[in-house]
């Protein structure tokens, strides 16, 4: 069941209240939001911001990062944490050069089988860098999906989380893939935060099952023991 209203929703959001002008948005460059999306991956946006700039002054392009002695990578990626991320930047970096002469694929499934690039990267980078139709599902889009359709089920489940996988392709909007993706991730990440989320600023209030069934705190559902 499709239903345009939800990502008619997120994408006016993000439009008046989302991020707009972090340093890989307003951009098609795969490189600049292939590497924003890895850092991004296990760390918050404040803490990506600096070492994202110094990563680019000295890695400038795809091909600069790929010649690149692998000790300089890991030297920039120096507190970022997660260091296999810095690992497979690097040999990402080296396969798109080899593979692809240095051009990043547009096709999800073979971003997908990059090194570092799980299902829901490839999503974003596809849709960022092409404005492709792709559905990303990381966890800050498992907990939005889990509250607002009072799913009470566990989302690390396999069954559950292919549920959820479909769901997210369901609600792709049309149009505006660029907004809808960035609105999910901002939603996730600014208002339904994991222990204080902020119903009364978020654009899915009206349509929320936790919250119209006092159900927010109990969802997601915790890994079982
Ligand atoms: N987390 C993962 N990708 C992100 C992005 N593009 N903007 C903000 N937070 C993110
Ligand atoms: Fe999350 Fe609250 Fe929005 Fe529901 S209303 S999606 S619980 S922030």
């Amino acid at each position: 069941l499709i239903d345009p209203s939800f990502s008619a929703a997120v994408i006016g959001w993000q439009q008046q209240h989302g991020r707009h002008v972090l340093p890989w948005q307003n951009t098609r460059d795969a490189y600049l939001i292939w590497l924003s999306e890895i850092m991004l991956q296990q760390t918050q946006v404040a803490a990506v911001l600096g070492y994202y700039a110094r990563f680019l002054e000295r890695f400038p392009t795809l091909r600069d990062l790929a010649a690149a002695p692998v000790e300089d990578v890991m030297a920039q990626w120096s507190g970022l944490g997660y260091y296999t991320r810095a690992r497979n930047l690097h040999k990402c970096a080296q396969r798109v050069v080899a593979e692809y002469d240095g051009v990043f694929p547009v096709e999800q499934a073979l971003l997908a089988d990059l090194p570092g690039i799980g299902r829901s990267t490839a999503a974003a980078i596809t849709a960022f860098a092409n404005g492709t139709r792709a559905a990303i599902l990381d966890g800050n889009v498992k907990r939005v999906f889990a509250r607002s359709f009072g799913i009470a089920a566990y989302p690390g489940e396999k069954k559950v989380e292919e549920a959820l996988w479909r769901r997210a392709e369901a609600l792709l909007p049309e149009q505006g893939i660029e907004s809808y993706t960035q609105g999910l991730m901002d939603l996730g990440a600014t208002l339904c935060t994991r222990s204080s989320p902020d119903c009364g600023r978020c654009p899915l209030q009206a349509r929320c099952v936790a919250l119209a069934t006092d159900r927010v705190k109990d969802l997601p559902v915790r890994k079982p023991k």
